[in-house]
């Protein structure tokens, strides 16, 4: 029987983006929610919430720039990185502080057949040395993993580049120095416009999204003007 989860989820990976408008949940329900999902899993960087650790606050209240203000995929830096993020919208700008989202699908599609028969067999670096920096640790302790470059989404089957200019760092096998100009090349094709789409937030927004196929990136261009959201993640497959 179909329930109304498998419905959900059936928009959910046709989409990849799916929006609630105007709720007013608990963080409780919040949690419940996420979990429906699957496991939920803590951030292996950033704390969460101490009576709720698989929450994180994302504030940007006395920063002058938003951590996440980079393309990515959460955690790729881990060998299973999670299929889902959630954000919930406590507060919001007026204007400004959208999530901009990168279509990776359309990514794959658009290469040529020549460079798609490149990649399907290249394997990359990613890593949370950046993330180390920002945080004061030693970069060298950071997580590491490995995982192909044109990944396979595990429920739909469709292909998606898989690399990203936040934790990428070469391809296995490559010095940083050979792969540098050809990450380049795909860090700018992945974000290319036609590719994007923005969440404009509103208070009390929940927004789910397809870690597998899309990167994200954090917009802080709204100054000083409070916004805080709190975000879950579900663990994932180990990329294929
Ligand atoms: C994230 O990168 O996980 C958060 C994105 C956002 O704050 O818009």
């Amino acid at each position: 029987m179909h329930t109304r989860l498998d419905a959900l989820d059936t928009l959910f990976c046709r989409y990849k983006v799916l929006v609630f408008r105007n709720q007013s949940l608990s963080t409780e329900e919040l949690l419940r929610f996420g979990a429906r999902w699957g496991t939920l899993i803590r951030h292996p960087m950033h704390a969460g919430l101490e009576a709720f650790p698989e929450i994180i606050e994302l504030s940007n209240r006395g920063k002058a720039k938003d951590v996440n203000q980079h393309w990515h995929s959460d955690m790729t830096y881990n060998a299973a990185p999670p299929k889902l993020t959630m954000l919930y919208a406590l507060e919001v700008p007026e204007v400004g502080g959208d999530t901009a989202f990168a279509n990776q699908a359309l990514a794959f599609e658009s290469l040529s057949e020549g460079m798609r028969g490149v990649l399907s067999g290249l394997q990359a670096v990613h890593s949370a040395a950046g993330l180390a920096r920002i945080y004061g640790e030693d970069p060298n302790k950071a997580p590491r993993a490995e995982h192909p470059v044109i990944r396979t989404h595990d429920q739909t089957g469709e292909r998606a580049l898989f690399v990203c200019r936040a934790f990428t760092e070469r391809f296995v096998g490559w010095t940083r120095e050979e792969s540098g100009p050809l990450l380049e090349y795909l860090w700018q094709h992945s974000v290319r416009p036609e590719f994007q789409g923005r969440q404009q937030w509103q208070r009390g927004d929940l927004v789910m999204w397809d870690n597998r196929s899309l990167l994200h990136f954090a917009v802080h261009d709204h100054a000083d003007e409070p916004r805080v959201i709190h975000r879950l993640q579900v663990e994932g497959e180990t990329p294929h």
